[in-house]
């Protein structure tokens, strides 16, 4: 049994491939300036042929192994949060843990869209503090863009591919993991989902001829409960950790829209210049967003040991999750 569990490494990977505004603009009927003033994003990391989801894992996770300074051998559980797996089955967290050289570290998957950092953090502390995990590599990776329909620029312009990923470890001082909040709706599932593939509706070529493979959203509501869940788990975060928004260094929330994110920064009374913002140069990338922006924060130095961050994300399901966590590393 362990009080906390502290991140003692962290990495992250993304694709070479950068697909800028100027790029789209050539493909689909959308401006750069449309997509930076409703979205923020400039460009994102599109995955090529190698690049699927157990290779980024592996990627940000040997990266994560080296910071935190351990063996992949050491590593007793590897969790991967996704929704976009290498395939249907079996979990994309196997082919890490092979991938890694983490032999015999139990292995599965999280999904909870771009809640699923969160989320999977969630899980990842709880096995470290009831003993049943010491060492944990937790990864959080999504390839949205070969769900995508690249002739409808009500998606295509939204997405970006990447992964990002922490080694929990036993702390006794205060770390990781302070509180956290997870939600969900899922009698709005369908304002976002992928419709063809899964057993409900196994793929046929009618399926795919009609283009079901691909991710549909309904943007508008989308943004709407993000702000209004984003903000309301935050500060339900924030209290349970017996803290207040000022006590709170820096927020890293989800990278979906830069209007979003502006939002719920206003609704938690905090000025932009403490919010981490990278969507501009990533896009979405769904659970990869938060810890590849934890990622930068800390190579930026924009973290201090003993600082209080709070992780915000929303996502597909409809899913909303809220943490504070305390930075321990130097
Ligand atoms: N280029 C140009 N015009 C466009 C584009 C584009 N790429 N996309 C849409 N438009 C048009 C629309 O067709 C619409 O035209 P119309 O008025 O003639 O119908 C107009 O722009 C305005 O569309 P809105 O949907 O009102 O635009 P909005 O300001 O809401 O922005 C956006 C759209 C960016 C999708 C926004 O709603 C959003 O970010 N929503 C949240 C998405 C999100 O956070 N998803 C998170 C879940 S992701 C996950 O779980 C993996």
């Amino acid at each position: 049994m362990a009080n906390f569990a502290a991140i003692t490494g962290w990495g992250m990977a993304v694709p070479e491939r950068v697909l800028t505004n100027a790029d789209l603009e050539r493909t689909v009927e959308t401006s750069d300036e449309w997509i930076q003033t409703r979205t923020g994003i400039r460009e994102r990391r599109i995955a090529g042929p190698g690049e699927h989801t157990s290779a980024l894992s592996i990627a940000a996770g040997r990266a994560a192994l080296a910071r935190a300074g351990l063996d992949a051998a050491q590593i007793d559980t590897v969790i991967l949060a996704t929704c976009t797996p290498d395939r249907p089955f079996p979990a994309t967290a196997c082919a890490v843990q092979a991938g890694i050289g983490a032999r015999r570290a139990a292995a599965f998957d999280v999904v909870a869209a771009c809640s699923g950092f969160i989320y999977g953090l969630q899980v990842a502390t709880s096995m470290v503090r009831s003993g049943a995990a010491r060492n944990v590599l937790f990864v959080a990776c999504d390839i949205f863009t070969h769900f995508i329909n690249w002739n409808d620029r009500n998606t295509c312009v939204l997405f970006g591919d990447g992964a990002g990923a922490v080694v929990l470890q036993p702390s006794d001082e205060p770390a990781g993991l302070i509180s956290c909040v997870l939600g969900a709706d899922g009698g709005q599932e369908d304002l976002m989902a992928v419709d063809a593939g899964g057993t409900r509706l196994p793929a046929t070529p009618e399926l795919l001829e009609q283009g079901r493979q691909y991710v549909y959203m309904n943007g508008r509501e989308i943004f709407k409960h993000a702000v209004r869940e984003m903000a309301a788990s935050a500060l339900d975060a924030i209290q349970a950790a017996g803290l207040s928004t000022d006590d709170i260094a820096l927020i890293i929330p989800h990278q979906a829209n830069l209007r979003i994110i502006e939002a719920t920064a206003k609704r938690l009374e905090t000025p932009m210049d403490r919010v981490f913002v990278n969507l501009d140069r990533y896009g979405n990338t769904s659970a990869a967003s938060v810890p590849i922006a934890l990622v930068e924060a800390v190579e930026q130095q924009r973290l201090r040991k003993g600082d209080y961050v709070l992780l915000t994300a929303f996502g597909g399901g409809l899913t909303w999750a809220s943490a504070v966590i305390r930075w321990s590393a130097e």
